[in-house]
């Protein structure tokens, strides 16, 4: 497993990482016995960064994860997030009161007494133009009760101001072979700036490891059934916002370029690590099995000229008329 240095903080996390909203819930069924497994493969790979949240099956992710903490020796760094508990989800609650009382339901449920990395949770573009939140941020720094804190965002322009605060560590956007436009002006000015990025939904939630099909189905409480169409949160957390049926088969042409012993989740992996600006991807996994697969991309070869040139061609083909200029 190898490492990138994560924004000015001084640590350097696996640049194939953890995503832990499957283990929380919002994909179906799960099991903690088996979300425990998954972690801890994660860590027996080589992670040491793990994105969560406190909305996450209402902290049960944040607590798993405490659960890894105790159970292993390893240093273990944890991203969480704050915000979208609120209900109304609107600027005027990501106030300092809010995100305190926020932060101190995530020191409980991680056990711990101050959180490594905190993300503002995809709030709403407003958030970025008030430097009352990020003051309030930088008190909390102060207080002791968090180390760092970055920012979770759904476009690339929320990207570009959230970087303008100084203390600014880390940026977590949507970035894959569905997903190119991050890669155009703001990697650039996160790497100027030493800003760390932390590319999420890296397999469009499971599309790109090419196994689902049209006959694919989800549970009910998995957001593969409920919000493809945005229903309950932005769309493009689904599916990366691509049509389900032209990801497929853009999904089959890019299969044409798989480099032999890798599988199509490492492809997408790989592609997202040939971007030095990106510290790490952080698939979400809920089996041991994915988690193994997916950390064994770390340590693959580059992907050769030909497959990027294909993934570049494909999504200007198929994909990037229907996604670029949405985010
Ligand atoms: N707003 C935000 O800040 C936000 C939003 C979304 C995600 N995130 C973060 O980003 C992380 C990753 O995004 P994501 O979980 O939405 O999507 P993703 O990583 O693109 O897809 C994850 C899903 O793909 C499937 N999968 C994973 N590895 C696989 C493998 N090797 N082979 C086959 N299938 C595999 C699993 O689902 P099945 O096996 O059930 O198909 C898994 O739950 C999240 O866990 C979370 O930490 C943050």
């Amino acid at each position: 497993m190898h490492d990138r240095e994560l924004g000015r903080t001084g640590w350097r996390v696996s640049d194939v990482s953890f995503g832990a909203w499957a283990i929380g819930g919002a994909w179906g069924s799960v099991d903690d016995t088996e979300s425990l497994a998954a972690l801890h493969q994660a860590i027996d790979s080589g992670v040491n960064f793990i994105d969560t949240a406190d909305v996450y099956g209402g902290g049960r992710s944040e607590r798993l994860i405490a659960q890894l903490k105790r159970d292993r020796k390893e240093e273990i760094l944890v991203a969480t997030k704050a915000g979208r508990r609120l209900s109304p989800h609107t600027a005027d609650g990501y106030n300092e009161q809010n995100l305190t009382a926020f932060i101190e339901d995530s020191l409980r449920n991680l056990s711990t007494d101050c959180l490594d990395l905190v993300q503002l949770h995809c709030p709403p573009t407003d958030v970025y133009y008030r430097p009352a939140v990020f003051d309030g941020l930088d008190r909390l720094m102060q207080a002791g009760k968090i180390r760092h804190y970055g920012v979770s965002v759904e476009r690339v322009e929320e990207g570009l101001k959230a970087i303008e605060f100084p203390n600014v560590q880390t940026v977590q956007i949507i970035f894959n072979c569905f997903r190119h436009r991050p890669a155009e002006l703001f990697f650039a000015r996160a790497r100027a700036k030493r800003v760390g990025i932390l590319a999420r939904v890296p397999l469009a939630s499971g599309l790109l490891a090419g196994k689902l099909t049209r006959d694919s189905q989800f549970e009910k409480d998995d957001h593969r059934n409920f919000n493809r169409h945005g229903e309950s949160f932005d769309q493009g957390e689904t599916f990366s916002g691509v049509d389900y049926d032209v990801a497929l088969a853009a999904v089959e042409e890019i299969r044409r370029y798989l480099p032999a012993g890798m599988s199509m989740a490492q492809l997408a992996l790989r592609w997202i690590l040939m971007f030095d600006a990106v510290t790490c991807a952080i698939p979400g996994g809920k089996r041991p099995r994915q988690v193994a697969d997916n950390c064994a991309a770390s340590d693959l070869p580059p992907l050769p000229p030909e497959t990027m040139a294909a993934v570049d061609r494909i999504y200007g083909d198929k994909i990037r008329p229907l996604v670029h200029q949405r985010w």
